[in-house]
């Protein structure tokens, strides 16, 4: 799926034009310059215009630094003085139909104060992860009441705060099918899904553990309004636990996998934060548990080298690992010393379990050997 960048760079090319400048200073600091530029035509900000000096900095259509350019992009105000060559309305005719990304704020009266500034701040952390991609008006809010409006800190007018229904939202533009993220579907979101012209993600923040199942409740309210509703979840090796599930982090994995192409896992590890590759590596240490049972004494020992196998999938460090290990009451242990304890022991099925177990004279000269 093309970005703005990727429309802006072609209507440039279509001019002949290889590289532009700016005749300010902004945009100097910025990472994805052709994208920022092009957002700010597409606002109605400024164009792009033709100018009898060369400027003193230029970036070619890759955003890599040439000299200067006898194309830059000024504010609106300077229309008179030199001849525009972008303007805002003929970037925005090239713009294609970009899906929805909604925030259906359906469950917004279930949330302490708290719990709807972090909405906020995540709405608007979503409204800057479109704009990289996209104009930022692809994100659309719904539900909107006066305290959402008072609490959301960022430009309400540059996102679509819509005051009704999810489901009059979309039948007010022609939609009737939609992808619903939903922790609790059956189906994984896959790149069949993509087609659609719009995403749902439940406004919901759960710090209090009370909202469990909320987002299907958003799934049954289209459905009954005759809206078709795709549910998907986005897994991690094919479990959702180890996704994060903060709403702006969810609309990260779609677009990197939409956007970028980019297998879902690997998705997933890039929006990914240590708290959450915690919660699976919680999960998935005790599946590698051995036991020992040492002079009658019990140990649940893992290898260390365990590490680096997770951490190729998991966004911990040494640190997370140790804290996991130690939550859960495991010793980690060198692969090679585990197979010097592992000559010393004899196998034992105790209580349906398999131990390795090592007796009081073994065990000594296992501490000789320390
Ligand atoms: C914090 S979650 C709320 C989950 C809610 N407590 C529940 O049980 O339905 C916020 C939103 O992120 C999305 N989400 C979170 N994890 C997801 C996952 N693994 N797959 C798909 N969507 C997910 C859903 O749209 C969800 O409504």
């Amino acid at each position: 799926m093309k970005t703005l960048a990727d429309i802006f760079r072609e209507a440039l090319k279509e001019r002949g034009i290889e590289s532009i400048g700016t005749l300010s200073k902004r945009f100097r600091k910025s990472k994805n310059k052709l994208q920022d530029i092009a957002i700010e035509i597409v606002n109605g900000k400024g164009a792009i215009f033709r100018v009898p000096e060369k400027t003193a900095v230029a970036w070619d259509l890759n955003g890599n630094r040439v000299e200067g350019s006898y194309y830059a992009y000024a504010p609106l105000c300077m229309a008179d003085k030199f001849e525009m060559v972008l303007s805002p309305e003929e970037l925005r005719s090239k713009l294609p139909e970009w899906p929805y990304f909604i925030i259906d704020l359906y469950h917004w009266d279930r949330h302490t104060q708290k719990e709807k500034g972090k909405i906020c701040l995540q709405v608007n952390q979503s409204y800057g992860l479109l704009r990289d991609y996209f104009t930022g008006r692809e994100l659309a809010v719904t539900w909107v009441n006066d305290e959402f409006r008072e609490m959301f800190h960022g430009s309400i007018d540059r996102i679509t705060a819509y005051e009704g229904s999810t489901a009059e939202f979309l039948k007010d533009r022609g939609i009737d099918e939609v992808v619903l993220l939903d922790p609790w579907a059956d189906d994984v979101l896959s790149e069949e899904d993509f087609g659609v012209e719009a995403f749902i993600i439940g406004g919901i923040v759960d710090t209090g553990g009370n909202k469990k199942k909320t987002t299907p409740k958003i799934g049954e309210e289209l459905e009954n309004a005759g809206i078709k509703v795709r549910r998907r979840k986005i897994v991690l090796r094919g479990d959702i636990v180890g996704v994060p599930d903060r709403i702006n982090r969810i609309l990260g994995i779609i677009l990197k996998m939409m956007v970028e192409g980019k297998p879902m896992d690997e998705a997933v590890y890039e929006m990914q934060e240590p708290l959450h590759a915690r919660w699976r590596l919680r999960k998935e240490l005790p599946k590698r548990v051995i036991r020992y049972r040492v002079d009658g004494k019990d140990f649940r020992v893992v290898e260390r080298e365990l590490f680096e196998e997770y951490s190729s999938w998991l966004k911990i460090r040494w640190e997370d690992f140790v804290k996991v290990l130690r939550e859960l009451d495991l010793v980690g242990l060198d692969r090679k010393r585990i197979h010097s304890l592992n000559k010393l022991s004899n196998p034992r099925i105790i209580k349906g379990k398999l131990y390795r177990v090592i007796l009081l004279k073994k065990a000594r000269m296992l501490c000789y050997n320390c």
